[in-house]
């Protein structure tokens, strides 16, 4: 019989039993259920509510459980609904009456919102540890290519040349963003809902504050119906991962596009790479390529807790318990990805001579060759102009700009002196993006002031989380 079956006559319909249970998904929880139920149990003693024996009976019996599902040795049984029941019924089966006093003032409303609360503090964690790893990769890739120059794209056309550093570091700053809304996920995720029962708080003198405390929550929710309702906080975590997945994506589009013939610009390693069934030449971006496919199911994970949440009336309602399996698929998922790609990154080999010579194509000199009319009295709307008349006359002799002779540029202009060489130099256009942000060696270099900055500052705030229940391997 259930764990509810005392008003019951009949039984469950079979078609409802595997329907209606929780426990493939919510088992993952176990270290957090265990947790919350060490922490209720000992409050429930302090406030004389149960004996401390009885205490002592359940947190032995909770840790030999625990070790068991650790170590893999545990037997779910699949009549159990939920990690509630089966924990608590295998508690009870193993110590007898005290285990059935341990769901006095709980319910597994307050009980379930806990655990997910729980797992997504551990999750979000997880998530800004392997953030940090992919930065930390992006940061040495960047710093140890200070010199490389590539052509900077818009619409994907040559536009004007970029170091590769700061190439890099824009994505550097994409995957800090991400760690501010995976810490703002934590941060929601970190209050106790336990204590609110089953939807209107209970007739016990529960110390809500002393078993928050004992998980690790930094807080109580003030509300017990909003306690046992509220799944936003796993929004924030799923946003925080659908966002971070689509900057992974576009990462990956850039790998896939920059390893291929015609970009040349990496090579992947062997390690990172696959081959064909069928055409033995062939090494493939198939990482990164998933990488950009795993973004679907991460969005749709975020959809589809937005859909199965909207228009629930308060309180607990049991669509709920649809909250859990795309939370811990999207946290798994993206914890996969940041591992691949910064190990993808960490390993592949830049080309620099195939990024320069890319530079020599598109006529990436234009804008400086206009500017430099400019700093001579031109208007800017005229020197673009002319600089677009010397553009098609490179297209119609099939050169590049750089590779004019002197005349033309003096015909095109008076103002064109032989100093017009430095706007045509790859190098120094480069250099002469000095604003701060800008692509300049110098503008990087104080750039990489603030990169340091902020890596020190997230590794220090994920050191400073405090306690976390960790995700069980076991199950
Ligand atoms: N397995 C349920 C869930 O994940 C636990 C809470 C069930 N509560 C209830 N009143 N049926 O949401």
């Amino acid at each position: 019989m259930a764990l509810w079956g005392g008003r019951f006559e009949g039984g469950v319909d079979v078609s409802t039993q595997e329907f209606g249970a929780s426990l493939p998904v919510d088992k993952h929880l176990y270290k957090q259920d265990i947790a919350g139920s060490r922490a209720h149990a000992a409050m429930l003693a302090k406030q004389g509510i149960i004996t401390e024996a009885d205490y002592e009976t359940i947190a032995s019996g909770l840790a030999a459980i625990e070790a068991e599902i650790d170590a893999g040795a545990f037997v779910f049984d699949i009549n159990d609904e939920d990690i509630h029941m089966a924990i608590e019924s295998e508690l009870t089966r193993r110590i007898g009456e005290a285990g059935k006093r341990l769901h006095t003032g709980r319910s597994r409303n307050d009980q379930v919102a806990t655990d997910t609360r729980l797992a997504a503090k551990a999750l979000s964690k997880q998530l800004m540890e392997a953030n940090l790893k992919l930065r930390q990769v992006l940061v040495r890739v960047a710093i140890d290519n200070g010199t490389v120059v590539l052509p900077g794209m818009t619409h994907l056309q040559h536009a004007q040349p970029v170091l590769l550093s700061h190439h890099l570091l824009a994505y550097y700053w994409m995957f800090t963003r991400d760690f501010k809304r995976l810490d703002a996920a934590f941060e929601a995720a970190d209050a106790s809902p336990l204590g609110a029962a089953a939807l209107a708080g209970t007739t016990y003198p529960l110390d809500r504050v002393a078993t928050a405390y004992a998980m690790g929550f930094t807080r109580v929710i003030p509300n017990s119906l909003d306690a046992v309702s509220d799944r936003d906080f796993l929004l924030d975590l799923h946003f925080a991962c659908s966002t971070m997945a689509m900057h992974l994506s576009r990462l990956a589009e850039e790998i896939v596009l920059w390893s291929s013939s015609e970009f040349g610009y990496i090579t992947l390693s062997d390690s990172f790479s696959t081959g064909s069934s069928i055409m033995p030449q062939k090494k493939n971006p198939d990482f990164a390529e998933l990488i950009r496919g795993k973004t679907g199911r991460v969005y749709g994970n975020l959809m589809q807790l937005l859909v199965t949440c909207k228009g629930l009336p308060l309180a607990y309602n049991k669509d709920l318990q649809e909250d859990k399996e795309g939370a811990l698929d999207s946290a798994r998922t993206l914890s996969q990805c940041l591992e691949v790609m910064a190990g993808m990154v960490d390993t592949m080999h830049i080309n620099a001579e195939r990024m320069r010579a890319a530079c020599r194509v598109g006529h990436l000199a234009a804008t400086d060759v206009a500017d430099y009319l400019a700093k001579k009295g031109m208007p800017f709307r005229e020197a673009h102009a002319v600089v677009g008349h010397l553009v098609l006359e490179c297209d119609h002799r099939g050169c590049q700009l750089e590779d004019l002779p002197f005349e033309v540029f003096q015909e095109a202009s008076p103002l064109f002196a032989p100093d017009i060489t430095s706007a045509l130099d790859i190098d120094a256009i480069v250099a002469a993006r000095t604003t701060e942000g800008g692509t300049s060696p110098s503008a990087v270099k104080e750039q990489l002031k603030f990169v340091r900055t902020s890596l020190v500052g997230d590794e220090a705030r994920v050191g400073g989380l405090g306690y976390v229940v960790s995700m069980g391997a076991g199950a």
